[in-house]
């Protein structure tokens, strides 16, 4: 029987090949297999050996995307047939990633893993819209929040959210743009607020509109290109 493989989480940022660390960069090129989601730059699977298997486990709302439970079962398959593997993942592994469950499933198994911090959406985005996230004057905090549940009862409370000098970043909110910008009005948030969206934040085509909570979630829909799109709202978002 081979002994055990080892599975390694790994970041790979916004989408731009370069922003991933160096760190990713050597573990892919050592890899036996590769497990990579839909929001990961193809460019860095050039990286991988020629032998190296790829595996699409997609993660994309709307089209093609692997069941959680059938990407955990790869990556247990690879890693006990001895594999040194690597699971790709958009952005940062424990951010709004999953990569949590990864963990928890392999951990339970006895499979060793480790995990390679990604650079998150939010930081993308805050320096292609040149928005600092925190700033001495104007926000001292930054909270980063899904608009995704994953049940209609999980509410999320936005209320509690509502505080000054706070950035919100809020992933996954475009598809329901105005249902959010609904709820968020009524948990007291005002309708000029300040507001950005960006689209591809971090990549040479990245995209950003400004302007105020109500209006941008009036555009959203006809803004929007089809790329992955993250919400910034109040600290400097109207700086
Ligand atoms: C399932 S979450 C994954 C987040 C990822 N783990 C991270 O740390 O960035 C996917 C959401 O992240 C946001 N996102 C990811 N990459 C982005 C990018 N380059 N520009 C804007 N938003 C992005 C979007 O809100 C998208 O719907």
């Amino acid at each position: 029987m081979a002994s055990l493989g080892m599975v390694y989480l790994v970041g790979a940022g916004p989408g731009d090949p370069e922003l991933l660390t160096i760190k990713a960069r050597r573990l892919l090129g050592e890899a036996d297999a590769v497990v990579y989601d839909y929001l990961v730059a193809p460019e860095v699977l050039a990286w991988t050996r020629p032998d190296c298997e790829r595996v699409f486990a997609g993660k994309k709302g709307g089209s093609f995307s692997c069941a959680q439970g059938d990407i955990d079962a790869t990556l247990l398959r690879l890693a006990r047939a001895g594999k040194t593997v690597v699971r790709l993942k958009g952005g940062d592994p424990f951010i709004f990633g999953r990569g949590g469950e990864e963990v928890e499933a392999l951990t339970a198994a006895g499979i060793s893993c480790a995990v390679v911090p990604g650079i998150t959406a939010a930081l993308a985005c805050a320096a292609s819209a040149r928005v600092p996230l925190t700033h001495r004057d104007h926000a001292h905090a930054v909270t980063f929040v899904t608009a995704h549940r994953r049940g209609p009862n999980l509410g999320i409370d936005y209320a509690g959210l509502l505080k000054p000098g706070v950035t919100l970043a809020i992933y996954m909110g475009l598809a329901t743009i105005s249902r959010l910008c609904h709820e968020l009005t009524e948990a007291g948030f005002d309708t000029t607020m300040p507001a950005v969206l960006v689209e591809n934040g971090g990549t040479n085509h990245a995209r950003v509109l400004r302007g105020g909570l109500a209006e941008l979630a009036a555009q959203a829909g006809a803004w929007a290109a089809g790329g992955p799109v993250l919400i910034l709202l109040g600290g400097t978002s109207g700086a």
